[in-house]
């Protein structure tokens, strides 16, 4: 396998995946933003493809097999310091507590979304991409890495953990539909 940039034409793989680390947020978020007969998937599509915005495929690292399908991907990029909270309240209630978590973390190589397809999973890809990010953090001249991870989701933790990462500040969960589970976001870091 071979990790290299993510491009444009892989928005719809990027957003499908991006929904899946962002337990199902994003997809309630598009579901409000969708145009007549777009679907939540077309809307995230739509915005992975953009040139700006955390989402964008620019920002985002792809893991793929020897027939070149891709088996994960990892979305990280440089949080801004100052990081500013003055526009806290126009964010939906559901995503306060994230941006505040991240707020934590100003200058920090922000690791905002990494799935492994369903099809790939404990074969390494995602410790790969971890790494991978990591190698970018360093060459931008960052000194701190930062996610959040949601206190159920063990499996996500445990990789965390083995890389190093540890939890600093956590906040409730504030209930969405369809939302996997209660419990906290914790934001983890690791020093580089
Ligand atoms: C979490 C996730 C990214 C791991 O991807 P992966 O490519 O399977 O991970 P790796 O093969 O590199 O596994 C590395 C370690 O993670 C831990 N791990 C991963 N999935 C696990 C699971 N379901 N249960 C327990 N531990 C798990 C293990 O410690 C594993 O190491 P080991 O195999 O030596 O025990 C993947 O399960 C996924 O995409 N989940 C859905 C999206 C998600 O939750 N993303 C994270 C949001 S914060």
């Amino acid at each position: 396998m071979k990790i290299t940039a993510a491009e444009q034409t892989q928005a719809r793989e990027l957003a499908f995946l991006i929904n899946l680390a962002g337990e199902g947020i994003p997809e309630y978020l598009w579901s409000a933003l969708a145009e007549a007969g777009e679907s939540p998937l077309d809307v995230g599509a739509r915005r992975a493809a953009r040139e700006e915005g955390g989402f964008s495929y620019h920002n985002a690292r792809v893991c793929l097999d020897d027939s070149g399908e891709l088996m994960g991907m990892v979305i990280a990029y440089r949080q801004p310091d100052p990081y500013d909270l003055d526009a806290l309240s126009e964010y939906p209630d559901i995503v306060r507590p994230l941006v505040q978590l991240e707020a934590e973390a100003p200058g920090s190589w922000y690791i905002n979304a990494i799935a492994t397809d369903a099809r790939f999973r404990g074969q390494g890809v995602a410790t790969a991409l971890m790494k991978d990010t990591e190698g970018s953090a360093r060459e931008a001249g960052c000194r701190q890495m930062s996610l959040i991870v949601a206190s159920q989701n063990r499996g996500a933790r445990r990789l965390y953990e083995q890389l190093g990462y540890r939890g600093t500040h956590a906040r409730p969960v504030v209930p969405y539909p369809g939302s996997p589970h209660g419990g906290d976001w914790v934001l983890m870091l690791k020093p580089l």
